[in-house]
């Protein structure tokens, strides 16, 4: 550590100090990192071999202290007006419960946990999620949710598909969307439609029924954008009698008061749950969401939480049909979403569970009123109000005098949103006042008291009848003590960063430090709607320029969006704008997308979405590209060929020496190159896609640059393109200074919210940090594979014997051997405290470790002796000393509850839970192994009934 302990930053970020780091190099056989630079990665995409950092980096400023990086963060924060938004448009303000502030969002319990894939270690959230499901089927009426979607566009996209997959009746290509549809969501339908052959036909479905023809689906929108209310019931019905299978779109909020889509026959639910106590952030992140009826059930796409039962026989939570949500099918893939929304679907969970179905009812009744309020003062000041049936939204005609009341209203410090020259609409939301409708009626030149007299704007609409939230996740937390107690109960459940070391291959659980995460709460960044007028997000719109022109310089690239909300995401936007590059050259008929055996599934699910076929590369036995077949499926595909996507490093963690041939052999045929960049932690400072091949890649911002993974999501993937593609990056409608490309998400620049992360690690870190990092997580990676290898093979290795930034331990021929498998000792590292590598990808049978950067040599040395203890279990296993059924392996996890009861084990309760002695700390396993093909068997995806848990 150096001696400036106050402005060194890249110290406390990075583990290992001189002489852990001594220890890495010593055990490698390497003298320096400058070395290690030079063995691991190949000469021929090396920057900067003397030492120095890529060249790029130089426009990076030297790096800064925590308190000055934040007081230039806030000098950026000072510069956003937040002013009160009623623009509405699918985000609303909304009153955070300061217990849930504190408690899920500020405490990395919470948001430092990894997707539920380890359920036994997962408990709490995966019961916050089962809560969420159970509040969104609850309210939409519907009979199963999924536990998140990226945002309220994606999903109605998802639902459309969904649509599709499930009509297999109608052959018909079209379906019909109402003109009542926020902008930002047609725009997202119309992107998805396109390379998929759906043909979208845009009318007013509401006031003039479904149009001549076929079509295999309807999306409706309830409330419209227009703020406008109605029955859906015979719309649906209609649609039924037509073949056509019906998604709506809907304000959660909204039907605590009117019939949910559900009860009225929609197969599908769409929507956000953000007005849930989720900041509008400037666009995100919030948890979208979708509903259906248990029929299709096996089609929704995203993550489903299950209850399933444990080797004891209790209730246990898991992720549902995980191995479809795990492989996301490749090519047979019906959708790419891999990481999704679970803070924020915690977060609008538990607002829901704070408030009840009760406090949900009075704040609906609230905005309602205070939007009959305003629509009443309205007409009585002679101001035409276009819908009589609304919620939250008042639709208001002014001819040719909008633009006038907007910016009176924006004088008063209120944005209300202008439609077009001749209307405006103003949404009420849980922030607003009396006072604010007061200014607005003042804005639109209508002074006096609005009357309080007129009945409902909902009257005309069919009313809810029906109960919800009345299980006791909803009830019982009502006061502050009791959801301070409930919240750490369940994170208590939860084994995150907080407590050890997440050993993910492939998911760099690096720190995400406190300096980083401080300003996402701050008002000016969480208070700012994404249609906000440009002046007055001034500041986050720099941060934004920032950050592209940085990522660019790192990655190499010419440009940058940054509007990609996940991985998954950015691979399909960097896919659509190959495809629209070949289309606008005439080559129409490029189609064919060639990926590695190797690749992660969400490949070859955006390479399908993006409306290519998929043809699969073979690996050769050391895990590298096979250069033979690559030809071979480039000379077969020759004209077809669109692209390859290929990711560097490898999926199996190591740097392909051929990368620069396989760039140029594409190239050579016409083709374009997709670098996947999810394993950029091994290449920051050192090696540039942009530079060594690569025409497009996605970043996930949640690996290497420190945004944390929120118990699986958010996530940002942006991605960066050579100057040639730069044309067709996302658009939006309400950015019209974006690319060209037809927007992938909602909001113009994806999840802005978070996007503060990553520009203070950045800053926080300077170019010569960045490129420490990047070595020492090849170190440390190193230094695993190395001290392992005698235990657990190390599948595959480089040229020098060197792995990347994570590696790839072999328990296959143990597993032939002693019958222990990957997840007997995936299950026994929870005995021991720690997380589990990732498990069977990309190769079955194995392990992926990436340590990361941030853990120091004492907590690597900790899990290198777990592993070896564990090795040594194997063998006496393998010895016969412990039957192949019941050993502590086959046992684990074990929970606390277990050692009570009768000890019939032929190992003692001591090796069970402390297998190493108390030394370290003990995270108690909430339950045991969990039977997850019972839980398919049996779904059961939203809170169950208290009696499941007494048996
Ligand atoms: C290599 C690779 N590509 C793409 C993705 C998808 O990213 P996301 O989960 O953010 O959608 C991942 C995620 O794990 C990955 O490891």
């Amino acid at each position: 550590m150096s001696v400036d302990v106050t402005s060194n930053f890249a110290d406390r970020h990075i583990g290992p100090d001189p002489a852990g780091l001594n220890r890495l190099l010593e055990v490698i056989g390497v003298g320096s990192l400058d070395e290690l630079a030079t063995k691991a990665v190949p000469a021929t995409i090396l920057d900067g071999r003397d030492g120095g950092v890529s060249d790029g980096l130089d426009v990076l400023d030297a790096p800064k202290s925590e308190h000055e990086v934040l007081a230039e963060l806030t000098a950026l924060a000072r510069k956003n007006t937040v002013a009160t938004s009623m623009i509405g448009q699918g985000y609303y303000d909304t009153l955070t419960p300061p217990v849930l502030l504190r408690n899920i969002i500020e405490n990395p319990a919470w948001y430092t946990a990894y997707t539920p894939y380890q359920p036994e270690i997962s408990q709490g959230r995966l019961e916050a999620l089962l809560n969420f499901q159970t509040m969104v089927a609850d309210l939409t009426g519907m009979e199963v949710a999924n536990s998140s979607m990226l945002d309220e566009a994606t999903a109605a996209a998802e639902a459309m598909t969904l649509l599709r997959r499930a009509n297999r009746k109608s052959k018909s290509p079209r379906i019909a969307v109402d003109a009542d549809l926020f902008p930002q969501t047609a725009a997202v339908l119309a992107t998805r439609a396109e390379p998929l052959g759906i043909e979208i036909v845009t009318a007013n479905l509401v006031d003039d029924g479904l149009p001549e023809g076929d079509f295999f689906g309807v999306v409706l929108q309830i409330p419209g954008a227009s703020g406008r209310v109605y029955d859906a019931a015979p719309l649906i019905d209609a649609a039924h009698e037509r073949g056509a299978l019906v998604a709506v779109g809907a304000d959660l909020l909204a039907l605590t008061l009117i019939t949910p889509p559900g009860e009225q026959g929609a197969d599908a639910c769409f929507g956000t749950t953000q007005r849930f106590g989720v900041p509008m952030g400037f666009g995100g992140p919030h948890a979208g969401y979708l509903a259906v009826n248990a029929g299709n059930t096996r089609t929704l796409p995203g993550r489903l939480v299950g209850l399933s039962v444990d080797a004891d026989g209790d209730p246990a939570y898991r992720l549902a049909l995980q191995t479809r949500e795990q492989h996301i099918r490749r090519e047979k893939a019906t959708s790419n979403i891999c990481t999704a929304q679970v803070l924020l679907a915690v977060l609008a969970a538990m607002y829901a569970s704070y408030h009840g179905a009760e406090g949900l009812t009075a704040i609906a009744r609230r905005v309602a009123g205070y939007a009959g309020h305003l629509a009443s003062g309205l007409r009585a000041g002679g101001v035409e109000v276009v819908h009589d049936t609304f919620f939250d939204t008042v639709l208001a005609r002014v001819p040719g005098r909008a633009d006038e009341v907007v910016a009176a209203a924006a004088a008063a410090g209120i944005n209300l949103y202008r439609v077009d020259a001749d209307h405006v609409s103003v949404s009420c939301d849980e922030a607003t006042t009396a006072a604010h409708i007061t200014a607005v009626l003042d804005a639109f030149g209508v002074s006096g008291e609005p009357s309080a007299t007129e009945g409902s704007a909902l009257a005309a609409a069919p009313a809810r009848t029906s109960d919800f939230l009345r299980h006791e996740a909803f009830t019982r937390y009502r006061t502050e003590t009791a959801m301070m107690r409930y919240l750490r109960r369940l994170s208590d459940k939860d084994l995150a960063l907080d407590r050890t070391m997440i050993p993910l291959g492939s998911c760099t659980m690096k720190l995400n430090a406190a300096a980083e995460m401080e300003a996402i709460t701050w008002p000016e960044f969480a208070g700012l709607h994404p249609f906000a007028p440009t002046e007055q997000t001034t500041g986050i719109r720099e941060l934004v320029a920032d950050l592209e022109g940085w990522l660019a310089a790192v990655t190499g690239y010419d440009a940058v969006s940054l509007q990609p909300n996940a991985g998954s995401q950015g691979e399909y936007a960097g896919l659509l704008a190959i495809r629209q590059y070949h289309l606008d050259r005439g080559d129409i008929q490029r189609d064919t997308c060639l990926i590695p055996s190797s690749a992660h599934g969400t490949n070859a699910a955006s390479a399908v979405m993006a409306g290519m076929r998929v043809e699969v590369v073979a690996c050769r036995s050391n895990g590298d590209v096979d250069l033979d077949d690559l030809r071979a499926k480039i000379a077969d595909h020759a004209e077809r060929l669109a692209a390859i996507m290929i990711t560097y490093p490898s999926t199996h963690g190591v740097y392909e020496e051929d990368i620069a041939e396989i760039c140029g052999a594409v190239h050579d045929a016409g083709g374009q190159v997709y670098i996947d960049g999810a394993n950029l932690n091994a290449l920051v400072g050192l090696a540039r896609p942009g530079k060594f091949g690569g025409d497009v890649s996605h970043l996930n911002l949640h690996k290497t640059f420190c945004i944390p993974h929120g118990g699986g999501g958010p996530g940002v993937g942006p991605i960066g393109v050579r100057a040639h593609l730069a044309p067709y990056l996302p658009g939006h409608p309400a950015e019209p200074g974006l690319g060209g490309g037809g927007p992938v998400s909602a909001a113009p620049f994806g999840s802005a919210s978070i996007l503060p992360i990553t520009w203070t690690y950045i800053k926080l870190m300077g170019a010569e940090g960045l490129r420490r990092a990047s070595l020492t997580a090849i170190a440390s990676a190193n230094y695993i594979a190395r001290r392992l290898d005698e235990y657990f093979p190390v599948l595959y290795t480089g040229e020098n014997g060197m792995v990347a930034h994570e590696c790839i331990l072999d328990l296959r021929g143990i597993t032939k051997a002693t019958g222990v498998t990957v997840d007997d000792v995936a299950k026994r590292l929870a005995d021991y405290g720690f997380h589990a590598p990732t498990m069977s990808f990309p190769v079955a049978g194995t392990l992926m470790v990436e340590p990361t950067e941030s853990e120091d040599i004492a907590e690597l040395d900790a899990f290198i002796d777990a592993m070896i203890s564990i090795r040594q279990e194997i063998d006496r296993v393998g010895a016969g000393e412990w039957p192949a059924e019941d050993n502590p392996l086959r046992g684990a996890p074990h929970t606390a509850e277990c050692l009570v009861g009768e000890w019939n084990h032929p190992y003692s309760r001591a090796t069970a839970v402390f297998p190493m002695g108390k030394a370290r700390a003990k995270v108690w396993p909430a339950v045991r192994r969990i039977d997850g093909a019972h839980g398919d068997r049996n779904l059961v995806c939203s809170c169950p009934p208290l009696e499941a848990y007494s048996s």
